[in-house]
């Protein structure tokens, strides 16, 4: 009987490499060596004649492969490291990251039996009977999309966003990556922060249909936020239920894990008793939703995430430090550049046009640049413009 590539066999995943003869003894030895080494890992190997079979159960990706390396390094040809073998635990290896599902526990994956403890029976089928984001079925987005016209490709723009995206085509971008000022006061060039809050929520809408109308259909919108815990504000869950109302479809939330405990706020009072505390955060959010589909078409020849990159940043909690430079660029709230490489490789392709309306310093934009994406950067502040240009001037 054929085997599948991957199979699983009880409690262990098999993965087969193929051999013309079978393997000599030091060969065997080799393989003996590395299974001997990894012990507390969970795997063993079985020879036959046409192939090496290799059992997975658990197992630590970048340990294993050291280990690997080192041996095949250590016992040289004669101890079996022929260049045959070379190639046998390079397609190991492979077949290995190539392994799409698994569990993590204690920092080791788990590669077969992880979802024994699954209480949700049928799932597939219960989905299917539940259906998907009900509240967005009537979004009456078409799929027709249209280029950015060349005067706004590749440019930084001073002026209003709801202004200056009246002026672009319906669905002409394939990603909106922003940070909106947060309302809390801080002291930006031109903005004034610290409105009431239907004012600043009015605002902030108007931008953001005009953001909707200029997205493609299946593009994504992605909002970094902060609520404002003294206002008892949760501009994220206010944001993102105006994207449901617009019929977006809700793709997931990051936390942005900045690691800051310069967490200030305390009510008066409230110290070491249930009458007022505060809680605090050390993370931000990132609002992410799509637009008509949650499928975005592109191709794969411009799909630049690689496979650790992917497995790391699917996980929901990003720790990156915040932005060290705002001094240097004389910005009160700027957002570190590796956040938007994330947001960029995770949710576009290469080529994709990327829209940031509340541009600042340009960070999105100078991302976009160095990812090979097209960007259009709009800030209200002449200042902050200049500034980005510089930045992008910079990047060669
Ligand atoms: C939080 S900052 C964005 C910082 C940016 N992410 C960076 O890394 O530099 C928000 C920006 O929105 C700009 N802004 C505020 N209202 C605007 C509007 N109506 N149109 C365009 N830009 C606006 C402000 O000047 C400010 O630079």
């Amino acid at each position: 009987m054929p085997r599948r590539d991957a199979a699983p066999v009880g409690e262990y995943l098999r993965l087969d490499i193929p051999l013309d003869t079978p393997l000599t003894g030091p060969e065997k030895g080799l393989v003996d060596a590395v299974e001997g080494h990894a012990r507390n890992n969970g795997f063993y190997f079985e020879t036959g004649d046409n192939d090496l079979s290799f059992f997975l159960h658990a197992l630590d990706p970048a340990e294993f492969e050291g280990a690997v390396r080192a041996l095949l390094r250590e016992r040289g040809e004669s101890g079996g490291a022929t260049p045959r073998m070379h190639g046998v635990f390079t397609e190991l290896l492979g077949k290995i990251d190539s392994v799409r599902s698994y569990g993590i526990r204690g920092g080791r994956r788990i590669y077969a039996t992880y979802n024994r403890e699954r209480k949700v029976r049928g799932r597939k089928e219960k989905e299917a009977a539940r259906g998907p984001w009900f509240y967005a079925l009537d979004h009456g987005f078409t799929p027709e999309n249209n280029p950015l016209p060349g005067e706004f490709r590749d440019r930084v723009i001073r002026g209003d966003s709801e202004a200056v995206l009246r002026a672009l085509p319906p669905q002409c971008v394939d990603i909106v990556i922003t940070s909106p000022p947060y309302n809390f006061g801080l002291g930006y060039d031109t903005t004034e922060d610290g409105v009431d809050w239907e004012r600043y929520f009015s605002k902030l809408f108007a931008v953001f249909d005009e953001c909707i109308r200029v997205l493609k259909f299946g593009g994504r919108i992605i909002v970094n936020v902060q609520p404002l815990f003294s206002d008892s504000i949760p501009s994220h869950h206010i944001i993102s239920h105006y994207f449901m109302e617009k019929r977006l479809i809700w793709k997931g939330e990051i936390l942005w894990e900045k690691n800051n405990y310069n967490c200030k706020y305390t009510a008066w009072g409230s110290w070491k008793s249930p009458s007022n505390p505060y809680l605090k955060y050390t993370w931000e959010f990132l609002e992410v939703f799509s637009k008509g589909n949650q499928k975005k078409e592109g191709s794969r020849e411009k799909v630049d995430i690689t496979a650790e990159e992917f497995k790391k940043w699917v996980v929901a909690k990003w720790s990156i430090a915040p932005e060290k430079r705002m001094k240097e660029y004389d910005h009160p709230a700027m957002f570190p550049e590796e956040l938007v490489m994330r947001a960029l490789k995770l949710f576009s392709y290469e080529g994709d046009v990327v829209l940031d309306p509340f541009n600042g310093t340009g960070t999105t934009c100078v991302a976009a640049k160095k990812l090979n994406r097209g960007y259009l950067g709009i800030d209200i502040s002449e200042k902050y413009c200049e500034t980005a240009k510089r930045r992008l001037k910079e990047i060669l």
